[in-house]
């Protein structure tokens, strides 16, 4: 697969090592920056990760910061995004497997090294399993999004 990976200034000390983790199981990398720990806006990444996703370069996606939780936010504002902050490793692959997660978040304020190496390995492993309840979940949040982008949640 062709993995989008974006951080802020807070996820920039794991970067390095979660390239090489993807790169290490066989897929592409494709870097959305930032590049040092100089201080930048989490949501700039998050959309540079969701455009590369959504343009077709980029199959998933992986976002690091410093909790995880902004940029996941951010994220989650583009349609066609489901990205969630997994800190254990079986949310790392259910999340894909139940949800169609497609973007990874992860704290690099929160996990240490190995662990980020092991959620990384959770969901680059993991598939959707396209069962009926699965599918049938999923659809209903695209339904909610699809509701959201027609305004019909406009006050
Ligand atoms: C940056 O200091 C920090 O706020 C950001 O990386 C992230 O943790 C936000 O959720």
């Amino acid at each position: 697969m062709r993995i989008a990976l974006g951080c802020d200034h807070g996820g920039f000390s794991l970067k390095t090592r979660v390239r090489t983790v993807i790169e290490s199981a066989g897929h592409t990398v494709v870097d959305c920056g930032t590049d040092s720990d100089c201080s930048v806006d989490y949501p700039d990444f998050a959309r540079k990760v969701g455009e590369t996703i959504l343009a077709g370069k980029a199959d998933r996606g992986v976002l690091l910061c410093g909790s995880g939780v902004g940029i996941s936010v951010a994220a989650n504002k583009i349609p066609g995004i489901r990205a969630g902050v997994c800190h254990d490793t079986y949310s790392a692959h259910q999340g894909v497997e139940h949800d169609d997660m497609n973007v990874l978040c992860l704290g690099a304020r929160i996990v240490g090294e190995e662990l980020a190496v092991e959620l990384v390995r959770a969901f680059l492993s993991a598939q959707f399993t396209k069962e009926e309840r699965h599918q049938r979940r999923l659809n209903k949040v695209l339904a909610i999004e699809a509701d959201a982008l027609a305004g019909k949640f406009a006050s």
